[in-house]
């Protein structure tokens, strides 16, 4: 094993995970997970901040119900039912001005 400092300055974990109809509740089934994921990856990117701030995708949280859920590291800050429309808040609290 090997201990290193982290690549990035920022990880932002979006809850992708699917489950099948009838089952409990998903952010990417039932909420807007997996949509989220790809448009806060994009808009990253698009202010020019993928070398500090990396967007990855998470699997279930277990607070499901909850959804969509993002934790931002190393910050501790844990964001539900996050929408499409709350891009720009999370953004902003990565530090970026939308
Ligand atoms: S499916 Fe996202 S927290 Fe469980």
């Amino acid at each position: 094993m090997e201990q290193s400092e982290p690549k990035f300055e920022k990880y932002v974990f979006v809850c992708v995970n699917e489950r099948a109809p009838g089952e409990r509740v998903s952010c990417g089934a039932t909420f807007c997970g997996k949509e989220l994921s790809e448009k806060l990856k994009e808009a990253v990117k698009a202010a020019g901040q993928v070398e500090k701030i990396r967007v990855s995708k998470s699997k279930c949280l277990d607070v499901c119900e909850e959804g969509a859920n993002v934790m931002i590291f190393p910050d501790n800050i844990w964001l539900s039912h996050v929408e499409i429309r709350d891009i720009p808040a999370v953004l902003e609290k990565l530090g970026i001005k939308p």
